[in-house]
């Protein structure tokens, strides 16, 4: 009996360092997932901004839309103890800092928004150079 017990205490044990396990590696893929999802919105508005892309209006409000959509999606994929992938330590000893540039990102990608809504590249473009320097900000300091 007393070996049983033993026995089941083990098998829960490990099953709960399994499903914690587990959670990080997925809470690394949902992260990293959803910043890919915003690069590929990113690049063709850093490729009209830039002039290597021919201007559209209605492309361009598309894409900072899901620009804005992500910036609300990301941050739930950073719960503590999923550690890994190439964030920093740094973000769960500096939570606030870093939770703070999450609100930046919404903050400036609704901007972004704003920006397209009016309809012209004058308008555009310095919209999304702000973008690329609050992705550039966050990734030089919780990013590997
Ligand atoms: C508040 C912080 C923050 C902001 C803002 C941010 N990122 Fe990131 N980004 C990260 C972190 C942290 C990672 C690393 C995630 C990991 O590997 O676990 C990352 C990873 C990525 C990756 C790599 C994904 C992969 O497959 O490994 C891409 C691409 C990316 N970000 C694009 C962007 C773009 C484009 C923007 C701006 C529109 C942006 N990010 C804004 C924090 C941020």
């Amino acid at each position: 009996m007393k070996k049983l017990t033993l026995t089941c205490l083990t098998v829960s044990l490990l099953f709960t360092a399994g499903t914690v396990l587990a959670d990080a590696e997925k809470s690394i893929e949902y992260r990293q997932s959803v910043f890919n999802v915003t690069k590929w919105h990113m690049d063709p508005l850093g490729g009209m901004a830039k002039g290597e892309l021919a201007y559209d209006a209605d492309a361009a409000l598309h894409h900072a839309r899901q620009v804005n959509a992500m910036s609300h999606m990301a941050e739930e994929g950073f719960a503590e103890g999923t550690e890994g992938g190439d964030a920093k330590a740094d973000i769960w000893s500096n939570w606030d800092q870093f939770s703070g540039g999450m609100e930046k990102f919404q903050q400036v990608s609704a901007e972004l928004v704003s920006a397209a809504e009016v309809g012209t590249l004058e308008a555009l473009r310095p919209a999304v150079g702000e973008m690329g320097k609050t992705c550039k900000g966050c990734h030089d300091n919780f990013r590997d």
